[in-house]
């Protein structure tokens, strides 16, 4: 088996491939949207992207990593080995080389999967394992309190993004702004008290980060409210340190359940910010 890099003619195989090894079911929809965003991801890091395949390419795909970077933090998007070839090193290597394109890079973050191996591999590569919990449900609209100062945010407020981002986790999601609003909704809530944003995407909220708690509890409001009526919406990645998002959660009627792993290297979780599963 040889490690290389990824070219775009992989992204549907390596799509199929994490399907069978991640335990979820993807929809139509969501197979499109990961392919999405493997190809957007290969295109602002093609040196993060590796696969594994029979020297030669004579195989499938049997392995993938996904990294990125932005500013000095090291991001891990996607790590797949196809269950067949799983246990016989091929995970150790492809890790290997994502994290070599981390190199210089002072800080690291992924959101893992409940997989045992994959932990075991994150541990071994030096990153602090912190449980997450998820917050889920149909939101109770009578509990929806009036929130003023949140509005419907553009690329114009991507410099607003992005400072938020520096001062709550060191680093921006600047190359990935423009992309993520191609399926999600941006706010802003921008007060003399306080800054932040939020992303909201049909199925909850996939990022948020605010420099205060009330702001985010603000702006967390605001996406709850969002969600259509009857729906469910989700709420993924809160460690411990998210309590202003747990609090806002349980008064819209959602429940908590156990989420699965935030992995950091040489950085505490950032609060209050929901990370993102896919950009960190
Ligand atoms: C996590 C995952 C990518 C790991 O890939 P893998 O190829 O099974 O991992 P490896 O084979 O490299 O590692 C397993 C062990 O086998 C060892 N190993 C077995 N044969 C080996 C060989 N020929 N050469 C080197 N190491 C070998 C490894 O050293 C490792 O042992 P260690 O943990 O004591 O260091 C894979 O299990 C997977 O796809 N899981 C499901 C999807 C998932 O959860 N992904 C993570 C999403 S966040």
């Amino acid at each position: 088996m040889r490690i290389r890099p990824m070219r775009p003619e992989d992204v549907d195989a390596v799509e199929r491939l994490t399907a069978l090894a991640y335990p979820a079911d993807r929809t139509g929809d969501h197979r499109r949207r990961w392919r999405e965003q493997a190809a957007h991801l290969l295109g602002t890091d093609p040196g993060g992207c590796w696969v594994a395949d029979e020297a030669g390419g004579a195989g499938p795909v049997a392995g993938v990593a996904i990294s990125l970077r932005r500013d000095l933090l090291w991001i891990l998007s996607s790590y797949a080995v196809h269950p067949g070839h799983q246990g016989r090193g091929i995970g150790t290597a492809l890790l290997q080389a994502a994290v070599g394109y981390g190199a210089g890079c002072l800080r690291g973050m992924l959101t893992s999967l409940p997989d045992h191996q994959a932990l075991r591999r994150y541990r071994r590569a030096g990153f602090t394992l912190y449980p997450t919990m998820r917050l889920t449900g149909v939101v109770d609209r009578s509990a929806l309190p009036a929130v003023d100062g949140v509005r419907l945010g553009t690329a114009a407020d991507f410099d607003l993004v992005d400072s938020v981002d520096r001062r709550v986790r060191g680093a921006t999601h600047r190359p990935d702004n423009a992309h993520v609003l191609g399926y999600s909704t941006l706010l802003v809530c921008d007060l003399l008290t306080g800054t932040g944003y939020a992303c909201v995407a049909p199925w909850g909220v996939t990022r948020l980060a605010a420099t205060n708690r009330a702001v985010a509890q603000r702006l967390l409001w605001a996406a709850l409210a969002r969600s259509a009526p009857g729906s469910a919406v989700d709420v993924r990645n809160l460690t411990s340190d998210q309590e202003w998002a747990i609090d806002v959660g349980l008064a819209a009627g959602l429940r908590i359940d156990q989420d699965s792993y935030l992995a950091l290297r040489h950085m505490r979780p950032p609060a209050p910010y929901v990370p993102s599963t896919g950009f960190g």
